[in-house]
């Protein structure tokens, strides 16, 4: 069975990126945002929930004058494979028009959220348009997508922590770690 039902129980397993790493490397997106963007005042757009660390210690390594707004969506993946049916649960409060707009999210695995999102928010005619995400995991890539800022690339593993979830779980974890189900860890005993 494909999905996330497929983990069933699981539990957190070995650091994959420490909370220094990951300090480190926001800090140099930080400064590339900084540089790219000077004198444009870019609108950041964190996509709730599991972004609120990551835009959270972004924001503060930037050294220009930004603006933030948020999205809630809810994706449902009816096959899991090539569909991507997305709700917006909370609109952004504020016009993009004529803005310079930073997509930011937490981890990119299919694309399919992604390509919704810019299709939603192109439509509202931003001077820019451009992404960000903290994690990426190309393997599952089922769409072509231009990512202009990636702090990591990760394997094809299920990982919680600095925001992320499994079952709204786990988002706490100051570090990245994978996840391993507690089948396996049975059969390792
Ligand atoms: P995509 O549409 O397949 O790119 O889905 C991206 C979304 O799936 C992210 O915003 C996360 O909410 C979730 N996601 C994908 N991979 C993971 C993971 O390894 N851990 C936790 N959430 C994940
Ligand atoms: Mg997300």
């Amino acid at each position: 069975m494909k999905g996330r039902d497929w983990l069933g129980e699981v539990e957190v397993g070995e650091t994959l990126i420490s909370a220094e790493e990951i300090r480190q490397r926001i800090g140099e997106i930080g400064a590339d945002v900084s540089r790219d963007y000077a004198g444009l005042e870019p609108r950041l757009i964190g996509i709730l929930k599991g972004v609120t660390p990551f835009m959270a210690d972004l924001i503060r390594a930037i050294s220009i004058p930004v603006t933030t707004d948020y999205m809630s969506i809810k994706k449902y993946h009816p096959d899991w494979e090539d569909t991507a049916a997305v709700r917006v649960l909370k609109d952004l409060d504020l016009s993009i028009g004529g803005q310079h707009v930073l997509l930011v999210e937490d981890i990119i695995d299919s694309g399919l959220t992604m390509e919704y999102l810019l299709a939603h928010l192109r439509n509202r005619d931003p001077a820019s348009l451009r992404v960000c995400t903290l994690f990426n995991k190309p393997a599952n890539r089922v769409v072509d997508l231009p990512l202009d800022y990636v702090g990591f690339d990760l394997p094809d593993v299920f990982v919680v922590g600095y925001g992320l979830d499994y079952q709204q779980k786990h988002r706490n974890l100051p570090h990245l770690a994978v996840v391993k189900t507690l089948t396996d860890a049975a059969q390792t005993d």
